[in-house]
Order: C-alpha cells, then sequence, then structure tokens
C-alpha cells in the first residue's frame, strides 16, 4: 500500500502522524511511505531523517494525497483538503466527526473510508488512540499548573513541592482516568500535596492500592468537591463523560471561595470543561483571571510538545497502520473490531452509530 502523510495545516498543530521509526516499519513490511517535504519540522524531525527510515519526501501536497491509498493525518482534514479526496482513499487521523457536519459532508461526498483515531475502541471499552495524548495532557497539567502559581503568572506565589520547614502546595484532581492519573504522578512526583477525586470506587480502589499514601482518594460529591476547592493551590479539571458534554462539578460560588492567586487547569476544557468559569484558551494566551482565580483551558495541550506528541501518537497508532496496510481495510476491521468499530464513513455512507445519530439525513444512501 502507499501511505501519505502530509504536513498538519491546523493553526497552532504542531504533530506530524508518523516519525521516521513508524515509516520505518511499514516500508520494512514492504510499503510505499510518501511524506510531504517539512512535515515532521516542527516536531524536530527533518526530512533526511524521514528519507533514513525509507520514506519518500515530496513536496507536491496534492500528488501526495493523489497517489496514496491511506492518509495517516494527526487532525481532520480542512476545507483546502477536501479537494484531495478520492473514492476508497482511507483517512487515518482524529475525526471527531459528530461534531463537525462540514467535514462529514466532504468525507460522504468524497466516497473516503475514513477511521477516527477517537473512536477506535477495544473490546475491553479502552480507547487506545486517546490515551497517549491524555497522558501527555495530565503530566503538563501539572507542570503549567506549577507555573502558573508564581507570582508573575498571577498565582499566589506557591512552590508545588514546598521546602523544608513550608509545606508543599495542595493540589485536588477531579476525575482520575488517563489524564488525572498523570497529573497526579507529576504532582507527586514535585512534592504537592495531592487529592485524587472521582465517582468510580473501583478506580478509586485502583488509585488508592498505587499511590501508596503519597495521595489521598476523596469520592467526587458536591459538598466533598467544594471542600477540596475550598483548600486547593492548584485544581485540576480531568473529568470525562463519555460522548456527553463534561458536566460543571465546579460551581462559580465554589470558584470564587477559592483562594485568591490559585490556579485552575481545566484539562477537561474540549469537552465543555467541569469548571463553571472555564472558556477555552490557547497556547498564545493560556490564561485570564476570574473571581481571583488563574484559569488555565487550553484545549490542545499535548501540541505544546509536539516531539513527545508525535512520537507517543506513532507508538500507538502504528500498529493499526501497518494491519490495514498489510491487509486492507476490510480484512483488518474483520479480524480487528477495535478497528472496525473505529470506521466512521465508507463509499459515501455513515458507518459510526454516534456520528449517524449526530446527522441523521446526511449518508443515506
Ligand atoms: N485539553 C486537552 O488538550 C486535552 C487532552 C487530552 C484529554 N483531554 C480531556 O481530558 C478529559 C479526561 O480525559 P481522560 O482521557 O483522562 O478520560 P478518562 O475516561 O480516562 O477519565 C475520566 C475520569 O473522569 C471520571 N468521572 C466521570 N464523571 C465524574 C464525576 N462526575 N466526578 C468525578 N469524576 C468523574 C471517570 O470515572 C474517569 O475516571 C476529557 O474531557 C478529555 O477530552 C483534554
Amino acid at each position: 500500500m502507499i501511505v501519505g502523510v502530509p504536513r498538519e495545516i491546523k493553526e497552532g498543530e504542531n504533530r506530524v502522524a508518523l516519525n521516521p521509526a513508524g515509516a520505518h516499519i511499514l516500508t520494512g513490511s514492504g510499503h510505499r511511505v510518501l511524506v510531504e517535504a517539512g512535515a515532521g519540522e516542527q516536531s524536530g524531525i527533518s526530512d533526511a531523517e524521514y528519507r533514513a527510515g525509507g520514506a519518500e519526501v515530496l513536496r507536491d501536497v496534492s500528488r501526495l494525497w493523489d497517489l496514496a491509498d491511506m492518509i495517516v493525518k494527526v487532525k481532520e482534514p480542512l476545507p483546502a483538503e477536501f479537494g484531495y479526496f478520492k473514492p476508497g482513499q482511507i483517512l487515518f487521523t482524529y475525526l471527531h466527526l459528530a461534531s463537525s457536519k462540514d467535514v462529514t459532508k466532504a468525507l460522504l461526498k468524497g466516497g473516503v473510508t475514513a477511521i477516527g483515531y477517537e473512536t477506535l475502541e477495544t473490546s475491553d471499552h479502552q480507547l487506545p488512540l486517546l490515551v497517549p495524548m491524555s497522558e501527555v495532557a495530565g503530566k503538563l497539567a501539572a507542570q503549567s499548573g506549577a507555573i502558573h502559581l508564581q507570582k508573575h503568572n498571577g498565582g499566589r506565589g506557591v512552590l508545588l513541592g514546598g521546602v523544608p520547614g513550608v509545606a508543599p502546595a495542595e493540589v485536588v484532581i477531579l476525575g482520575c482516568g488517563a489524564v488525572g492519573l498523570n497529573a497526579a504522578k507529576v504532582a507527586m512526583g514535585m512534592g504537592a500535596h495531592v487529592t485524587i477525586m472521582d465517582i468510580d470506587h473501583s478506580r478509586l480502589k485502583y488509585l488508592d492500592d498505587i499511590v501508596h499514601g503519597n495521595a489521598f482518594t476523596v469520592f467526587a460529591d458536591p459538598l466533598s468537591i467544594a471542600h477540596a476547592a475550598s483548600y486547593a493551590d492548584l485544581l485540576i479539571g480531568a473529568v470525562l463523560r463519555p460522548g456527553a458534554r463534561t458536566p460543571h462539578l465546579v460551581t462559580e460560588a465554589m470558584v470564587k471561595a477559592m483562594k485568591p492567586g490559585s490556579v485552575i487547569v481545566d484539562v477537561a476544557i474540549d469537552q465543555g470543561g467541569c469548571v463553571a468559569t472555564s472558556k477555552p484558551t490557547t497556547h498564545a494566551k493560556p490564561t485570564y483571571i476570574k473571581h481571583e482565580v488563574v484559569h488555565y483551558c487550553v484545549t490542545n495541550i499535548p501540541s505544546a510538545v509536539p516531539r513527545t506528541s508525535t512520537f507517543a501518537l506513532t507508538n500507538a497508532t502504528i500498529s493499526y497502520v501497518r494491519s490495514i496496510a498489510d491487509l486492507g481495510i476490510e480484512e483488518a476491521a474483520g479480524r480487528d473490531p477495535a478497528i472496525a468499530r473505529g470506521l466512521n464513513t465508507q463509499d459515501g455512507k455513515i458507518i459510526h452509530p454516534a456520528v449517524r445519530e449526530a446527522f441523521p439525513a446526511l449518508g443515506r444512501k
């Protein structure tokens, strides 16, 4: 198969879908890999490194799309890319189609077989292509929180780990899945006093077993959340209700009752946020202050560390890319239900139930 890797053109997107090691795995299996010139630049990967991995570097992106049987990307295609689609072409990327009618329509019109990273789901309900970015976002959430607690960044001037004789910062993590656990690891590693909150008893039990008294687990009922918010120096929102908007578990009254100069990092902002006063921000201007509390609500946190994110993404996607390239989409999806669940559109029809539910009038051929 010919696998194409274009440069990402979405504003602020610095990742690339495949690193040279991924290209090497595919070319080693007899496939051709075409990479757009400069595609890896923002992730610190040169064209020469791709060539060393066996890939061919193309300047002409329209030729790349034209030649490729499968396009591997990071973000959803943008209107500038819709014209490249060809019937039967496989597109493997983050899609989030249920919230994007225009992209859905373009994929149907182009006859593209589109597989969404975020919808590829294993039989035990894991989302293996979302987890790596949550791990990155979780670790960065604690790091960014520590930086914004500094006085010159609007924070209350508290060092996360404290020093001998001075207590460390109080870090409260609301929702403790992939993001929350990774935030906890960094916050604990920096010496903070960490409270982990969730409503899933089995998750709380698991966390309690692995943190060994280095953090405290608390059931996330509204009274406990209000209490935790009142003593937090840093509150990290990391809740996910699959398929639904995140509930505002931290109300505006709770934010008003937080300590002046405390910091909220609402990682869940890409699903609406779990704090009532959160609104989306960008890496260019990541924070704002509301009720004397610093809010950090960047919607694409992993893009701040594109090199780590690119390598983590390739590690997670490469076995699926290789399977689809080796077997073709029909057989790969037949053998692996996770790939079958990831299918969003094919032959001008919507395959994924959530996308069909979002756009009942589309793709009924
Ligand atoms: N901003 C970014 O760049 C970025 C990057 C990655 C992930 N995210 C977002 O971070 C959030 C967390 O992602 P994840 O991968 O850790 O999800 P996850 O499913 O692994 O974990 C979510 C946790 O939230 C818990 N939860 C659900 N409802 C709750 C409630 N009412 N109270 C307390 N806990 C509750 C669940 O039990 C689970 O443990 C998601 O909204 C995701 O979209 C954002």
